[in-house]
């Protein structure tokens, strides 16, 4: 039996509360995670336009922030976590993008309700605040569109259910044999983590893309832009460690894998899935 969904969120916010600055190193540690933040910048580069006014949902310690501001973005900085957001707070201050932040807030991505209609023109929810909604996706991503101006912007990641299965085989086995194979094929039909038994750890829904492009469209946006993170990174460690170690076939390797990424056959393959989508 799943627990309800808010108390699934309140096991979530203490996830992210413990996570504290292992957070910030994510994208930062291996070659995956770099190539990750990678192909989150790139696709986040071509949405924003200097002078945007952009809520940011989930911005944990700041990655993105940071972007953001050097697009010439202004930004409301939120989080579920107020750890999280404390940390994104203190590595912001003193940075020159501090002037680009209008305020930090706790946030719940399921309750947008203090904003006014389009008062955004672009809402980035990157790293999964979507994956966290469970069943309230659907509702959440309206919420996002409502706040965002027509003809803006909402973009984001979820995690991917089929290219997560295959990165972590391994795991995948071995949570299988603890929870049952009953459980197991619950999470891979509905993609949602919590049939494997949750017990102080992580948690989320995992999404194919055609129920996440399902979902843009039941919340009133259409897809402009998809794609996985990551692909062929996703490959051998030490190859890519390598590859990474020779600047000029890494950017080489990095323009493809960029590409890559963008391709219909590719989208489910990753970790992650990337969307933009318009406020139509
Ligand atoms: C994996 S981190 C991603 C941080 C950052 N956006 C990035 O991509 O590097 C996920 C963040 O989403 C936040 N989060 C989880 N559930 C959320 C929710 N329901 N509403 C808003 N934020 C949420 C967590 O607290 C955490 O800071």
């Amino acid at each position: 039996m799943l627990a309800m969904t808010i108390e699934s969120r309140e096991h979530v916010r203490r996830y992210f509360d413990g996570l504290g600055d292992a957070e910030w190193h994510r994208l930062a540690g291996d070659v995956r995670g770099r190539v990750s933040l990678e192909v989150h910048r790139r696709l986040l580069a071509g949405l924003v336009r200097p002078g945007d006014r952009v809520l940011e949902v989930g911005a944990g310690p700041g990655r993105f922030t940071f972007e953001l501001a050097a697009l010439g973005a202004t930004v409301v900085v939120t989080d579920l976590s107020p750890v999280q957001l404390a940390l994104n707070e203190e590595r912001l201050r003193g940075s020159e993008a501090e002037a680009s932040v209008e305020r930090w807030e706790v946030l719940d991505v399921c309750d947008t309700g203090r904003y006014a209609d389009g008062e955004f023109d672009l809402v980035l929810a990157f790293g999964g605040p979507l994956s966290y909604a469970f069943e309230q996706a659907g509702d959440a991503l309206r919420g996002l569109f409502r706040v965002t101006r027509p003809g803006g912007l909402v973009a984001g990641s979820v995690m991917s259910l089929l290219g997560t299965w295959r990165t972590f085989l391994p795991g995948v086995v071995k949570l299988a044999e603890r929870a049952g194979e009953d459980a197991n094929d619950l999470v891979l039909r509905t993609g949602d983590l919590r049939h494997m038994g949750v017990e102080g750890g992580h948690v989320c829904r995992m999404f194919r893309s055609a129920d996440l492009a399902a979902l843009i469209r039941g919340a009133g946006g259409e897809v402009v832009a998809l794609s996985a993170s990551n692909w062929a990174s996703l490959g051998d460690p030490d190859v890519l460690a390598a590859l990474e170690a020779d600047p000029g076939r890494w950017a080489r390797f990095l323009e493809h894998e960029v590409a890559a990424c963008r391709e219909p056959g590719a989208v489910d393959g990753g970790t992650h899935i990337l969307f933009a989508a318009r406020h139509l």
